[in-house]
């Protein structure tokens, strides 16, 4: 499979141990299953390795309010008897040194794993007020514990708490923008395609077939249905809705059980309402809150995004928009540069149709708007 969660940059050489990587991919794949469903927490996995490199255990964080993924951890190899072994611990998130409604992991590290020596995490906190402390604590212990020295693994991290990241930072909600392109493109052809928005080729390769509402192969569903899966709100265009009518419910897996999100179709000239009346209902009916904005609201990009920040700051769980528009919507919001990631997605090889996402080959990346995240994109 040639699908990714984050881009590879150029710089990225890996400069720590096979085991260490191998162990940082099964948290990051640990703490992915939950990603959406930990808000207001970000979603966070760790992973222990024994002193010749072996796994003891992954674990990550499932709720705010549960155990935090050290924690969990931690817990499991006591009860396998494993705790004893422990000689690495790799988290994608810096351990906290705080009690919230848990106490700190850099004490249970310290406390409960006797022959602990090296920590590594894929990102410090965002939070300036206890970012620091978590791996100060383990330091002063004796214990290593630093960021991880690789500059993939710490953007996969990032990539992994953005939501988190942008609330904690920017007092808003991440804005992620998916495009799901036609045609066998390859990594570099479709990351060309990325750049070189606006570009006829890039709206149209974002069109259906004439009859279809989709053109997206098993894989590609899964991949979309897990960005939906992790969305508070799902903002679209009136024509994407009146084109496809789409349901926007997560199908391809599984859904979280308690996870509520909004619905917000942009529509200046009301159209939705007018053509397709049952729509919203039918929207409530399968649960989801539809936002509705009075007649005379602006909708100029800054007002939109002005009015989710207002949302989010007034619910500290809605944290995350996917904007799943057609080309005009889409277009319109990548190039006033209101967004902070932008899946893109390619159709695998037609002959590949229908396997499942394990089997399959689709080419999928996230690219980082600097804007937001302050860095070069490679
Ligand atoms: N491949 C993909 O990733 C993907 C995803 C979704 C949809 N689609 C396809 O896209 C097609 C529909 O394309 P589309 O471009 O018409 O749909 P769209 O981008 O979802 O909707 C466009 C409409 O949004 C409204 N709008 C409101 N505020 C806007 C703003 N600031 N800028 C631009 N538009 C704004 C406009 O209508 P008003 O002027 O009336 O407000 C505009 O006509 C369908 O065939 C669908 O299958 C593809």
């Amino acid at each position: 499979m040639t699908s990714e969660v984050t881009p590879m940059p150029q710089i990225a050489q890996l400069q720590v141990s096979p085991e260490i990587s191998h162990a940082f991919d099964l948290a990051f794949l640990e703490a992915e299953k939950f990603r959406g469903q930990t808000n207001p927490n970000p979603p966070v996995g760790a992973a222990a390795l024994d002193a010749q490199g072996a796994v003891l255990g992954v674990n990550a964080h499932r709720f705010s309010g549960e155990s935090h993924a050290e924690a969990g951890l931690i817990e499991n190899l006591k009860k396998l008897g494993k705790a004893e072994l422990v000689d690495t611990v790799v988290i994608t998130l810096e351990p906290c040194n705080h009690f919230g409604r848990t106490p700190p992991c850099s004490e249970a590290l310290i406390r409960d794993l006797p022959r602990l020596k090296r920590v590594f995490y894929a990102q410090p906190d965002p939070n300036q007020k206890v970012s620091g402390g978590g791996p100060g604590r383990l330091r002063q212990s004796g214990i290593q514990c630093e960021l991880v020295a690789s500059p993939a693994i710490q953007r996969r991290g990032l990539e992994l708490i953005a939501a988190f990241w942008v609330k904690t930072q920017l007092g808003r909600p991440l804005i992620t923008v998916k495009t799901v392109h036609r045609g066998n493109y390859t990594k570099e052809s479709l990351e060309r395609l990325a750049a070189e928005l606006p570009s006829p080729e890039f709206e149209n390769s974002m069109i259906p077939p004439e009859g279809q509402a989709t053109f997206g192969d098993r894989a590609q569903l899964e991949q979309a249905h897990l960005l939906r899966r992790r969305a508070d709100l799902i903002l679209t265009g009136s024509g994407t809705v009146l084109a496809d009518q789409p349901s926007f419910t997560v199908r391809y897996v599984d859904d979280f059980k308690d996870k509520k999100r909004k619905i917000w179709v942009l529509d200046r000239r009301d159209r939705v309402r007018h053509q397709l009346p049952e729509y919203f209902d039918l929207a409530a009916k399968r649960g989801f809150e539809v936002l509705k904005v009075e007649s005379e609201f602006d909708y100029s990009l800054p007002s939109v995004f002005g009015y989710l920040s207002r949302l989010s700051q007034n619910d500290s769980k809605f944290m995350e928009v996917l904007v799943e528009a057609g080309p005009r919507l889409t277009k319109a919001i990548l190039l006033s540069g209101f967004y902070d990631l932008h899946v893109v997605m390619a159709c695998c090889d037609p002959n590949e149709k229908n396997k499942p996402l394990s089997q399959t080959a689709i080419t999928a990346f996230t690219l980082f708007n600097e804007k937001t995240f302050g860095f070069a994109q490679s």
